[in-house]
C-alpha cells in the first residue's frame, strides 16, 4: 500500500476509534449531563499533553454475535498526560461502547497502564463509567477485574490512585475505585453499587431507585465511600486537578511546595479570643483552621461525611500539611465509629505520602452506648490509634480545649509519638471532664453531705482548677509548650521547618495487622 493510502487508512481508523459508540450514543450521552470519556480527559489534562495508548484494541470473543460488534478502543480511552505540568497515568470509561464494561481486552488496556504509572512513579487517574464486567465475556472479564484489583493493591502506597465516579458503575467498576486513595462523584449522574437496583429487586425484592441505593449524596453523606461531590462532570475534574497539586507524585518524593503569599509570622489576634469561657460552649474549629493556615489553601476531604471531625490538606508557608481537627460544633466534636475511620484513613494517606500531620484538639472522648459499642467503636476507634501510632511522618499536636480520657492518648499523644505537642492555655488534660469524675470519685461524699449540690459544685471546682488545665501534662513534659492561640500559626510553620529532616524507622515486618 502507498504511504498515503496508508496514512490515510491511519487517519480514518483513529475518527472511527475517537467516535466510540457512535454519535447516537455521544448524544445519549451528553442529554444526561454528561462528557463523553474524550472530552474527559481533554478537560482535565494540559492541553495538547494527552498520548493515547491502544486506541486500535478490540474485544476477542464471539459468541452473542459480539463478532459483528466491534468497536475500537473496546470503551475505554487511555494514556500518559501531564495535568499542572506533572506526569500522570489516565483511564477514561467510555459508556457509549457496551455501557464501559468491562472485556478482556478493555482489561488488559487499563492493567498496561497501571503497570506504567508503577513503574513511572506517576499517579493513576481512572474516570469510571461503567457497568461492571461485560456479561458475554464472563469469568474471562473477572479475572481481568481480579488482575485489576491486585494492581490497585499493589499500588496502594506506593503511588497516589484517584477515582472519580461519573454515571451508573456497577460490580468490578465500583471494587477497583474502593481500593483506591480517593473517590469523587457527581451529583445525579453518578452511582455506585454492587449490582443495580433491577438486581436488587429480584434478589431482594427491594424497591429501590439509583439515588437511594447509590447516588453521590448517600455515599458522601452515609457510607463515607465518596471523598468529593460535586455538581457536573466539569466541577468534578476540577476538584482531581485541586487535590493533585496537594500531592506528591510518589511515596518517594515530597509534596510539591509552593512560595505562598501568606506571611509565615502572621499572628492571629481574633484567636485569643476564640475560646468560650464556659467549656461547654461550641466554636467553630472549621473557622479557626481557615485563620490559621496560609490564605484559600484548606481542601476538606469527606466534608459532608462525619462532621463532627475535620480532615483535609492545606499549606503552611506553601508546605503541604494533612490537618485532623474535631467540630466542636458538631455533636460536641465527640468520637464516634465513623469520625474514627475517616481520620485513620486521611492519616494513613498522609502517611504513606509523606505529608506532615497537624492535629487541633477538642474532644470530650468517645461516644458512649449501646449504639457505638454494638457497632464496634472499640475496633474503629482503634483504627485511629493505630493511624497515630503508625506514622512516621512529622506530627504535630495542638489542643486547644478538651483532651479527655482515652482521646487524649489516641489523637496524636506524646506517648504516641508525636513529635511536637502544643496547647493553649485554654486547655483540658484529663481522664474525664470535671462533672463526671468527680460525680465517681466523690459519689459517697456526695451522698453523704447535708448540703450535696453544693459539695459537688465545690469539688467540681476543685478538680477543675487542679486537673483541667494544660500545666499538669506540662510538667512531666507531655506537652512542650503552651502557647498563646494567637501565635499558633508562626509556631507550627516553624515547628514543621525543624521536622523536615526528620527520620524515624519502623521494625521489619510484613505488615502490621490493623483492626478492621
Ligand atoms: C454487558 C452491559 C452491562 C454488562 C450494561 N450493559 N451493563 N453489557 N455487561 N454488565 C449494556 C446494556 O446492555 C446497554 O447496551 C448499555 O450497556 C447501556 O446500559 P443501559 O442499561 O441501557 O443503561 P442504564 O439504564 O443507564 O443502566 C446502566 C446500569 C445497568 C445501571 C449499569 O445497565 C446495569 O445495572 N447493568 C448491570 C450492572 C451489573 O450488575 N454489573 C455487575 C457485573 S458483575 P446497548 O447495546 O443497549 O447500548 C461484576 C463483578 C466484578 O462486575 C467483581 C467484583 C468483586
Amino acid at each position: 500500500m502507498r504511504m498515503d493510502d496508508a496514512i490515510k487508512r491511519l487517519n480514518a481508523l483513529r475518527k472511527e476509534a475517537e467516535l466510540g459508540g457512535g454519535v447516537d450514543k455521544i448524544k445519549k450521552q451528553h442529554e444526561q449531563g454528561k462528557l463523553t470519556a474524550r472530552e474527559r480527559i481533554d478537560y482535565l489534562v494540559d492541553p495538547g499533553s494527552f498520548i493515547e495508548f491502544d486506541a486500535f484494541v478490540t474485544h476477542r470473543i464471539y459468541d452473542f454475535g459480539m463478532q459483528e460488534r466491534k468497536i475500537l478502543g473496546d470503551g475505554v480511552v487511555s494514556g500518559v498526560a501531564k495535568i499542572l505540568g506533572r506526569d500522570v497515568a489516565i483511564f477514561s470509561h467510555d459508556f457509549t461502547v457496551f455501557g464501559g464494561t468491562l472485556s478482556e481486552a478493555f482489561g488488559l488496556k487499563v492493567m498496561k497502564i497501571m503497570d506504567l504509572a508503577l513503574k513511572l512513579g506517576i499517579p493513576i487517574i481512572g474516570l469510571n463509567d461503567s457497568g461492571g464486567a461485560r456479561i458475554q465475556e464472563g469469568v474471562v472479564s473477572l479475572a481481568a477485574y481480579a488482575e485489576i484489583f491486585w494492581r490497585n493493591t499493589q499500588a496502594s502506597g506506593v503511588i497516589p490512585q484517584i477515582s472519580a465516579i461519573m454515571g451508573p458503575c456497577a460490580g468490578g467498576a465500583v471494587y477497583s475505585p474502593a481500593l483506591t486513595d480517593f473517590i469523587f462523584m457527581v451529583r445525579k449522574t453518578s452511582y455506585m453499587f454492587i449490582t443495580g437496583p433491577e438486581v436488587v429487586k429480584t434478589v431482594t425484592h427491594e424497591d429501590v431507585t439509583f439515588d437511594e441505593l447509590g447516588g453521590a449524596e448517600i455515599h458522601a453523606t452515609k457510607s463515607g465511600i465518596a471523598h468529593f461531590v460535586y455538581d457536573n462532570d466539569q466541577q468534578c475534574l476540577d476538584g482531581i486537578k485541586k487535590l493533585l497539586s496537594y500531592l506528591p507524585q510518589n511515596n518517594l518524593e515530597d509534596p510539591p511546595v509552593i512560595n505562598s503569599e501568606d506571611d509565615p509570622e502572621r499572628e492571629v489576634p481574633e484567636l485569643n479570643e476564640v475560646i468560650p469561657d464556659d467549656p461547654n460552649k461550641p466554636y467553630v474549629m472549621r473557622d479557626i483552621i481557615l485563620k490559621i493556615v496560609d490564605y484559600d489553601s484548606f481542601f476538606e476531604v469527606h466534608k459532608d461525611y462525619a462532621p463532627n471531625i475535620i480532615v483535609g490538606f492545606a499549606r503552611l508557608d506553601g508546605e503541604v500539611v494533612g490537618l485532623v481537627a474535631q467540630e466542636p460544633s458538631i455533636m460536641a466534636g465527640v468520637l464516634d465509629i465513623h469520625s474514627s475511620i475517616k481520620a485513620a484513613r486521611f492519616i494513613r494517606f498522609c502517611d504513606c505520602f509523606n505529608i506532615p500531620i497537624v492535629t487541633f484538639e477538642d474532644v470530650p472522648g468517645f461516644l458512649p452506648g449501646t449504639d457505638q459499642e454494638h457497632g464496634g467503636i472499640i475496633k474503629h476507634g482503634a483504627k485511629l490509634l493505630y493511624a497515630y501510632c503508625e506514622a512516621t511522618v512529622p506530627k504535630i499536636t495542638v489542643i486547644t480545649r478538651k483532651s479527655y480520657g482515652g482521646a487524649y492518648c489516641v489523637l496524636g499523644s506524646k506517648q504516641v509519638r508525636a513529635d511536637i505537642n502544643l496547647a493553649w492555655p485554654t486547655a483540658e488534660l484529663a481522664v474525664m471532664g470535671p462533672e463526671g469524675a468527680v460525680n465517681i470519685i466523690f459519689r459517697k461524699e456526695i451522698a453523704d453531705a447535708p448540703n450535696p449540690q453544693e459539695i459537688r459544685q465545690k469539688l467540681i471546682e476543685e478538680y477543675r482548677s487542679k486537673f483541667a488545665n494544660p500545666y499538669v501534662a506540662a510538667s512531666r513534659g507531655y506537652i512542650d509548650d503552651i502557647i498563646e492561640p494567637k501565635n499558633t500559626r508562626k509556631i507550627l510553620i516553624k515547628y514543621l521547618k525543624l521536622l523536615k529532616t526528620k527520620r524515624e524507622r519502623t521494625p521489619p515486618r510484613k505488615h502490621g495487622n490493623i483492626p478492621l
